[in-house]
């Protein structure tokens, strides 16, 4: 998700300097290239460049540009890595037009081919740059006026976007539309302003107009007007004055960020179902082709290899394992050229896994990864990538990425398994149609077991150790829900397979021990009730992350948190953690912690 806004004021002064404040407000949404465009003797100005934006301003004197309307962007890539030519603002082949995005447009290589036989002629890889030439297509081609030329083009956009535009056209106004990203209107006696979020503005105004799906603006410095763009309405709309504080604006009036982040998980996985990556299916065949596969990670991304690891021996009926990046040793001597290495990194930097990759592409293993950051370390040293598109993640504690990494898994596991003919035409069906509803069950669980958790926080707040317990595809769950408590609440948790549990750790339960269960209604079920009933047997207490109206653990366990009936069999992984990641937010803040910025830790593990 990126960053935009857009600033119509009556006088020309520090127009550069009001579009960098808002920028920097909007830092949070990505940042890998920033951009401004500003009109100056009726000519667009455009000054962009890849980096954050402190660094940007040095490189291009962002804040010394002049005029009364400005459209700012800071970038989180989804379509061609970070570079000056992929950073917004993008413009038409005149230069008369300019546009900045925030979303993706689905159906841009069709409309780009087009525009190409039309003589356009482009100057990056983005999905956006379709927009201005687009509408300076319809402006050329129907006559058409500036305004009648956006709406046009947005009508034929297939996807996600909130867009500004400004043009030498019609030097006085900001047009901006929205479907399905963000977008609000901040009113101020002097300026006026579009953004993706409030915070862009909470330092100017606090008047605020939220805008709905479909929806058109017209903007300038003496006021606003919406219309709805598929029926051509006026929209009344009255401002509604916000009573957040600035900080608390930019976590979108959550408390923390990692609680922010839990929530968007809905979103953020439909975003990366929503794009259709070709990688996608390159990736699963070699897999499926290759003699040897490892999966590579650490931490959080590497419990979610799990899945993949499972996965693929099912799938494609071949051995894979799943290595922590330290200690790729233990497998160097096996890597070949008849290997595949699978890392999985949200940051794409992460030391342990470059080095193991680097020795693994010296022994002439091809190198497939999963990563959230586009354009990353990784992802240079990758043969090919698919893409997590889970935005960027300012919480240390991976919540979205991990849920993003661990479908990105499910994906190529399903590919797979339709590769191979494991899965047939009909089970595949299936598969992808509980695999496509994941987001709303994402959503309907966090709804469900948020106020729970809050409730249970309070009591394992005075614990000092716990055990998670789970079976099969969810031990990863429980690895992940014990990490969770570990590195925001810093309380001592143990993962464990639950068969294993009466091998040695049962002798740490006492009264009250708090013991976290995974039970989804799977072949692990009738196993893990026998868990449960010998844990509680010694005085354990026992939460059970159970499966809707699953009444023989319900009525076994002291607290159930409930995932929404149908999807035990079938990615589990997914909707069992997020209960796991709300106890222990709630954990942390019941212990007074920051659960986004924990002690010890940083976001990305750059070091040895
Ligand atoms: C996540 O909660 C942890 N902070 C950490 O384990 C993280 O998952 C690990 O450092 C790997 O990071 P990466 O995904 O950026 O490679
Ligand atoms: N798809 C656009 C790009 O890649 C916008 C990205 C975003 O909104 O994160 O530049």
């Amino acid at each position: 998700m990126c960053g935009i806004v857009g600033i119509v004021q009556r006088d020309t002064n520090k127009i550069g300097k009001n579009i960098i404040d808002s920028l920097k407000k909007l830092e949070y949404r990505g940042y890998d290239s920033v951009g401004v465009a500003t009109i100056e003797n009726n000519q667009v100005k455009v000054s962009k460049e890849e980096g954050k934006i402190t660094e940007v301003i040095e490189k291009i004197q962002l804040d010394d540009l002049h005029g009364k309307i400005a459209i700012g962007h800071t970038r989180w890539a989804t379509h061609g890595p970070p570079s000056k030519e992929n950073s917004h603002p993008h413009i038409d082949c005149k230069n008369e037009i300019a546009v900045i995005h925030n979303g993706i447009i689905e159906n841009f290589q069709s409309l780009k081919k087009d525009l190409v036989t039309q003589g356009h002629v482009f100057q990056s890889e983005t999905d956006t740059e379709i927009i201005p030439h687009l509408i300076e297509q319809f402006i050329q081609k129907e006559q058409m006026a500036l305004k009648d030329a956006i709406i046009h083009t947005i009508r034929k956009l297939e996807g996600t976007f909130a867009i500004c535009v400004l043009s030498s056209l019609d030097p006085d106004k900001i047009y901006c539309a929205k479907r399905d990203s963000p977008l609000v209107i901040g009113i101020n006696s002097d300026r006026m302003f579009c953004a993706s979020d409030i915070p862009a503005f909470l330092s100017h105004t606090r008047q605020v107009v939220l805008l709905h799906d479909d929806e058109f603006v017209t903007l300038s410095h003496d006021g606003y007007e919406i219309i709805n763009f598929t029926n051509m309405k006026r929209v009344e709309r009255r401002p509604y004055i916000v009573s957040w504080k600035p900080e608390m604006a930019q976590k979108g009036g959550f408390p923390h960020f990692m609680l922010k982040e839990i929530h968007e998980q809905s979103s953020s996985l439909a975003d990366y179902i929503r794009i259709k990556q070709p990688s996608l299916h390159k990736i699963s065949e070699k897999v499926y082709d290759a003699k040897k596969v490892f999966l590579l990670a650490a931490g959080t991304a590497h419990y979610s290899t799990l899945t993949g690891e499972n996965l693929i021996r099912k799938y494609a009926k071949k051995p894979c394992t799943s290595i922590i990046a330290s200690e790729y040793d233990s497998i160097s001597p096996l890597i070949d050229e008849d290997t595949i290495v699978l890392p999985v990194s949200q940051s794409g930097e992460t030391m342990d896994t470059i080095m193991a990759i680097k020795d693994a592409k010296k022994s002439g293993a091809k190198i497939l990864s999963a990563v959230n950051v586009i354009g990353s370390s990784i992802t240079r040293h990758s043969d090919d990538v698919l893409y997590l598109y889970a935005g960027p993640e300012i919480g240390v504690a991976a919540t979205k990425t991990y849920t993003a990494q661990t479908l990105s898994m499910w994906d190529i596991g399903l590919e797979i398994g339709r590769i191979s003919g494991e899965l047939g035409n009909n089970e595949y069906d299936e598969a992808r149609k509980l695999y496509n509803k994941i987001p709303s069950v994402v959503k309907q669980t966090i709804v469900r077991s948020e106020a729970l958790a809050n409730r249970i926080a309070s009591w394992f707040a005075e614990k000092n150790s716990s055990f998670y317990l789970g079976r099969g595809l969810n031990l990863q769950t429980a690895k992940e829900g014990a990490l969770k408590m570990k590195e925001i609440a810093y309380i001592h948790s143990e993962a464990y397979p639950a068969g294993e549990s009466k091998h040695g750790p049962i002798a740490l339960i006492e009264e009250d021990y708090p013991v976290v269960f995974i039970a989804p209604k799977d072949q692990t079920h009738k196993r893990i009730i026998g868990n449960i009933m010998e844990m509680k047997a010694r005085g354990a207490t026992t939460i059970g992350v159970i499966e809707k109206g699953d009444k023989e653990i319900g009525e076994l366990v002291k607290w159930k948190m409930e995932i929404p009936k149908g999807y035990s069999e079938m990615i589990t992984t997914i909707p069992y953690v997020i209960p796991m990641q709300l106890l222990a937010y709630y954990t942390a803040v019941k212990k007074g912690l920051d659960p986004s910025y924990p002690r010890n830790l940083s976001k990305s593990v750059t070091v040895l």
